[in-house]
């Protein structure tokens, strides 16, 4: 089992912030049988400053010490996209998980996404149901859907709208774990199984 958007790399971001914290949290994922996380810290997000350096120096610090529990960690980021973003860390070298603007239409997407595409990265939207823009929105639904662009939802948002899974629209399950515990629900792993072995095989995660 895989929780693809999380901020546990600890110290880096607005996510969990003590390394004691994060060996915890992992230790919980391992015994609820989660056994592969790919930490996306924050990058060109307006409020939540980060700094790439930090990000990499702590994960290859702390690496080690998360594989010992017996979890699988990986590296990626969630990227605010505005119309210049420089600083990427795809997962798994390819896969760009992509937050947007949650009020109003960001009128740059379509091109930046086909831009980033054109580069050679797949792209993942990041908590789709958060942005009202989008919401019963069909066609430019349908457009980012013939671009091939993946949708994330996070699982406490299943509750309150099941537009996106009812529609089979999301092919990405995750936590996007901040900080609070209580929001850990590790049945819904089991309960959405079939979604998240599927993404295993689209992000060619070993
Ligand atoms: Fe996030």
């Amino acid at each position: 089992m895989l929780d693809v958007h999380t901020h546990i790399l600890p110290g880096v971001d607005d996510g969990i912030e003590s390394e004691e914290e994060a060996l915890s949290v992992i230790q919980e994922y391992k015994n609820n049988g989660v056994e592969k996380i790919v930490f996306t810290p924050h990058l060109n997000h307006p409020t939540v400053k980060t700094d790439i350096e930090k990000i990499y120096n702590t994960y290859e610090r702390l690496k080690p010490k998360f594989e010992e529990i017996g979890v699988k960690t990986y590296l990626g980021s969630e990227i605010y996209l505005t119309p210049k973003v420089d600083k990427l860390i795809p997962i798994n070298e390819r896969f760009l998980l992509l937050e947007l603007p949650t009020e109003s239409y960001p009128i740059y997407l379509l091109d930046k996404i086909f831009e980033l595409q054109l580069e050679g990265y797949d792209i993942i939207l990041a908590h789709v149901e958060r942005y009202r823009w989008l919401n019963d929105n069909e066609p430019v639904i349908d457009r980012l859907k013939t671009m091939n662009v993946y949708f994330q939802m996070n699982f406490e948002s299943i509750k309150n709208d099941n537009y996106y899974l009812k529609n089979s629209l999301v092919e990405f399950l995750a936590t996007d774990y901040h900080r609070n515990r209580n929001n850990l629900d590790f049945s819904l792993f089991e309960k959405y199984r079939e979604i998240i072995e599927k993404e295993l095989e689209i992000l060619k995660l070993k």
